[in-house]
């Protein structure tokens, strides 16, 4: 049977903000006419959500946990950058980013860098399979030189309400889409991550549906957004980020960001993900990025710089509506599922 198991990260009811006093602090702030200039108030509630704690750890970052893996992929480094995705921000030092991370495989705290290392990155097969022309399986060095490599700057939302801005390197998903020529009846992308308990201790906490398994419909694994990473800060991606392929989809909360990936299902039945499965009263399929629909226990309508520890507004799919926000135009979902 399965049993209901809160993930560690989430914030203690005893730290979050009662739904009722911010929703109240809202309503007075709006009824006054303030709108954005009232943003300091509406912050103060949202520092009181979520606990500075969450913040120390990687704080100042360490160098020591840059440990980049040398694999057979590692001359296609670096990539030419895209400049047309710009940053509204300054990027996140590299020893921020590498030592605050959440890869549940290896533990529930944000210091899994050094147990990440544990991770073997060859051989590593990747199967492509469901309602495809042809299933293929093979190796990511193969498939990482069939595609066209660049950079981009994203921004990263996680729905702990910290934010980061990364570098990454990597394929547009839709060029595997192409390579994997699903059938016409395939409406979803269902993306998993290795299983081996060896390796991975949390893989051995029974209360968790692992594999970790994420889904995308093809119409989002086709925007031009979605991207496959296979780097970071113009190297070959660190092992606590998800290589040797991690999942990139900015304008959804991180955990939509599937790590290790190994196999790739076309489907035409939308994958059940691992938070939702996980909670799903909490964390849904879709977990679009909106200020306005908060966490059940928490607020979203700001978040915390990781590296600076300022706290800015939260932007509608991340500050990327004018790439996906016709995806969900026509959708009649209450927001409640969309933007969870
Ligand atoms: N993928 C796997 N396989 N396991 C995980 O625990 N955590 C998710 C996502 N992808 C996770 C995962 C969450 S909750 C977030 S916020 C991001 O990875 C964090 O990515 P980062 O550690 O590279 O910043």
């Amino acid at each position: 049977m399965w049993i209901k198991h809160k993930p560690p990260w989430e914030l203690p009811e005893s730290e979050a903000t009662p739904e009722s006093v911010w929703r109240g602090r809202r309503q007075i702030i709006k009824s006054l006419g303030f709108g954005a200039a009232a943003f300091g108030l509406l912050a103060g509630a949202c520092r009181e959500g979520v606990p500075n704690k969450l913040f120390k750890s990687g704080a100042q970052g360490d160098k020591e946990a840059i440990i980049v893996p040398n694999v057979l992929w590692s001359d296609q480094f670096p990539a030419e950058r895209n400049n047309t995705y710009q940053l509204d921000r300054e990027l996140t030092p590299e020893a921020v980013n590498a030592t605050y991370n959440n890869f549940y495989e290896f533990g529930s705290h944000k210091t899994i860098w050094e147990d990440a290392q544990a991770l073997s990155l060859s051989p590593w097969k990747i199967t492509i399979d469901g309602m495809v022309t042809r299933e293929k399986s093979l190796d990511v060095d193969e498939l990482i030189r069939r595609m066209p490599l660049e950079e981009r700057l994203y921004r990263l939302r996680c729905v702990e309400a910290w934010s980061m801005t990364i570098p990454w390197t990597g394929f547009p998903l839709a060029e595997l889409i192409k390579f994997a020529e699903p059938t016409s009846q395939a409406r979803y992308l269902r993306m998993e991550t290795f299983m081996d308990k060896d390796v991975a201790p949390g893989q051995t906490q029974s209360w968790y549906p692992w594999p970790y398994v994420e889904g995308l419909t093809l119409e989002e694994a086709s925007n031009e957004l979605a991207l496959i990473a296979v780097g970071t800060y113009g190297h070959v991606a660190l092992k606590q980020h998800g290589a040797p392929l991690r999942l990139v989809v900015p304008w959804k909360y991180g955990f939509k960001s599937v790590k290790s990936i190994t196999h790739f299902t076309f489907t035409d039945k939308r994958p059940v993900s691992f938070w939702e499965q996980s909670q799903g009263s909490e964390y849904k399929f879709w977990a679009n990025v909106n200020p306005e629909v908060p966490h059940p226990r928490w607020s979203q309508a700001s978040e915390k710089i990781l590296h600076t520890g300022e706290r800015v507004p939260t932007q509608i799919y991340n500050g990327y509506a004018e790439q996906v926000a016709h995806l969900y135009k026509d959708m009649n979902l209450p927001d409640e599922d969309l933007y969870r």
